[in-house]
């Protein structure tokens, strides 16, 4: 058993350790030692609170953390890279799911003390604990659902949603002063689990109504979410690393949706209430035009031919993990003399950063990756864009068709170059569903095929 003050001293450990990993995930460069940082962190949280002398059913506890770890393992060594995102929305899901089993055990433990304000206190926590958790774990399902396409996309528009969230607020509100009262006798399950069944279905509707195109957002505010869950629970436990964790994670993930909504020019309200950022009413314009196909060889010649180069990865690269060919490739034209750049849209694939963990996993250097407001005023004196797998983040109409879903969203205007090259398998659509009218722009040129494929050919021709 642990002395009172190793706990708190083991604490503050972990709460600096988990200060250090967020500030190191912030960087390409460090985000590995962030990550070990965390994991420290954690070991060290896990111990301290198993030696704090508050129960002593270890042999459940190692149990459980044996099958838990077994899970998460299996999970980690299984997951592809282009499933990443799903597998950290299920886990998001299960964050809500403990927030809610936890306030539920609280209210309903036999052994439990307190009375007067604090017992009143202790009720709220545990109403508002599962609320937030019932909303985190019903949202995260619907997303992981979106993001590994078993559902659909499109946002589901029901005629008067912005009534029914209302509604749903004003139950919730309702059923929370409820609970209160029947709490002072004793009871108080009933409001308690109508509550639940309405944050669930909030949940599900927030999810559901929000667009392709604004899923990053989504998907960072539920990460926030998941993170007011686990402080939530903290409370619940009066455990203050819990709450302190669950505030960092809360806070870091409102931070990154802040962020993802200026890279989308979306008001951060209007994606939360679902919907308002979406479509204006009428039809996305249809794409007409001839596309003009190239082979390998003639993709190699145009690259040959440029000396301002710049490389614009989509969720594509990811699926036919091209990032090590296009790595090659790059060294290639640089020792040749083009400028060579990447330019990184705030949304590219399907999770925040996602293309700059595949470029630094082929070790592209650092300094040539630029965000999208760096890259983009500079196109007019860019001679060849090769899009590699991207649809949706290089898709003029956000910029010139109002009714587009996508419309308003900062896209990189690469048709502003000389020769865009658009590496993909077929004519299909993105994440978002709608037609590219790039695809069919003067000076677009379509290299059809799997982006390694044909990425292969390309270096093969370059060499050649
Ligand atoms: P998308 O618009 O989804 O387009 C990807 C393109 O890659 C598809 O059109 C597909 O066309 C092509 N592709 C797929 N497999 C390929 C392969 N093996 N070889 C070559 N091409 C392949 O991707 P994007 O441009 O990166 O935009 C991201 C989208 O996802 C945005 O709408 C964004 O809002 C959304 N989203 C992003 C996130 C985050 S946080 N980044 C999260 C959720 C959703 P073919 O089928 O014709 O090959």
């Amino acid at each position: 058993m642990m002395s009172q003050s190793l706990i708190t001293m083991s604490y503050i450990v972990a709460t600096i350790l988990f200060i250090l990993s967020l500030s190191g995930l912030s960087h390409q460069e460090t985000a590995r030692r962030g990550n070990y940082y965390g994991m420290l962190g954690m070991a060290i949280a896990i111990i301290a609170t198993a030696l704090n002398g508050s129960f002593n059913a270890y042999v459940i506890l190692i149990i459980a953390l044996l099958i838990g770890g077994a899970i998460g393992v299996t999970a980690a060594f299984k997951v592809e890279m282009t499933q990443m995102p799903e597998l950290v929305a299920i886990m998001h899901s299960l964050v809500g799911m403990a927030a809610v089993l936890v306030g539920y055990a609280n209210f309903m433990d036999p052994s439990a003390t307190l009375i007067g304000v604090e017992k009143t206190i202790h009720e709220v926590e545990i109403y508002v604990g599962v609320l937030i958790g019932a909303v985190t774990f019903s949202g995260s399902v619907i997303a992981f659902g979106k993001l590994s396409e078993r559902i659909s996309g499109k946002p589901l528009l029901l005629p008067g949603r912005h009534w029914f969230n209302l509604g749903l607020l004003i139950a919730a509100i309702f059923l929370g002063r409820l609970f209160l009262q029947q709490a002072e006798t004793g009871s108080g399950i009933v409001p308690l689990l109508i509550m639940t069944g309405i944050a669930l279905i909030f949940g599900i509707h927030m999810v559901m109504a929000i667009g392709g195109a604004d899923m990053p957002v989504v998907i960072s505010m539920l990460n926030s979410y998941s993170g007011w869950a686990a402080a939530a629970t903290g409370f619940m436990l009066s455990n203050d690393l819990l709450i302190v964790t669950g505030a960092l994670v809360g806070s870091s993930g409102a931070i990154l949706s802040y962020i993802m909504c200026r890279a989308m020019n979306r008001n951060f309200i209007s994606v939360i209430a679902g919907g308002f950022g979406t479509a204006s009413g009428g039809e996305a314009a249809a794409i007409e035009g001839e596309v003009q196909p190239v082979t390998p060889a003639e993709t190699a010649e145009l690259l040959l031919a440029a000396k301002n180069l710049v490389i614009i990865p989509g969720y594509g690269m990811a699926v036919a993990q091209a990032q090590h060919t296009v790595n090659e490739i790059t060294r290639l034209l640089r020792e040749k003399g083009k400028k060579v750049r990447f330019a990184i849209h705030p949304v590219a694939g399907r999770m925040p950063g996602h293309m700059n963990v595949l470029l630094a996993e082929a070790k592209v250097p650092y300094d040539i990756v630029f965000e999208m407001d760096e890259v983009n005023e500079d196109f007019p004196h860019v001679d060849v864009s090769i899009v590699i797998g991207a649809n949706d983040i290089v898709n003029p109409s956000a910029l010139n068709d109002p009714n587009s879903p996508i419309a308003g969203m900062p896209v990189l205007e690469c048709w502003k170059g000389g020769t865009t090259i658009v590496l993909k398998r077929s004519m299909a659509s993105g994440y978002a569903g709608i037609g590219n009218p790039l695809f069919v722009m003067d000076n677009t040129r379509m290299l059809f095929g799997d982006a390694n494929a044909t990425l292969q050919e390309v270096l093969k021709a370059l060499k050649g």
